[in-house]
């Protein structure tokens, strides 16, 4: 299960290293641009961002593209998130004037397959380095089906 805490100071990294992403959230239909960035067991943090299709249902999430990107070098094990975006929020360099960015439900199933044990797994939706709200996977994924009901 999840062995791993996160500090005070990793978080901002991770949010900081989100929001340095969200210039390149593409999402010209939508204009709902997001950036997530993972932190691995490995200690490496892997970013993503939205991408948008004309054929719209081949769009993407940025927590997806970030976990996935993790998964491409090896890296299976995800011990916190964070996420940022909003509404034309790429050219922003000010968030606060936006709700939080909260994972859609077919990020938070994936995120459950990489994060251990969920009623630990940190989602952190920022607006900046120093404000954020802060769910375990457990609080936005309840009574969850995972990789053990597979018996993986
Ligand atoms: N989106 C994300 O990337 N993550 C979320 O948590 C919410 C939604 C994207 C998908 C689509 O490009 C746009 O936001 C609007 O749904």
């Amino acid at each position: 299960m999840n062995d791993y805490t996160i500090d005070n100071d990793m978080k901002r990294v991770l949010i900081r290293e989100a929001l340095s992403k969200l210039p390149n959230s593409f999402a010209p239909y939508s204009h709902y641009n997001v950036a997530a960035a993972v932190l691995t067991a490995s200690g490496k943090i892997y970013t993503g961002v939205n991408v948008e299709s004309s054929l719209l249902s081949c769009t993407i999430c940025a927590e997806r593209n970030a976990i996935f990107s993790a998964v491409a070098e090896g890296d299976r094990r995800i011990t916190a998130i964070a996420i940022v975006g909003g509404l034309n929020a790429a050219d922003t360099e000010d968030l606060e004037e936006h709700d939080y960015c909260t994972p859609c439900g077919v990020c938070r199933q994936v995120m459950r397959d990489f994060c251990g044990d969920p009623k630990t797994f940190p989602i952190i939706c920022a607006k900046s380095a120093y404000d954020y709200k802060e769910f375990t996977l457990d609080q936005l994924l309840p009574e969850s089906f995972g990789p053990e009901d597979l018996d993986e």
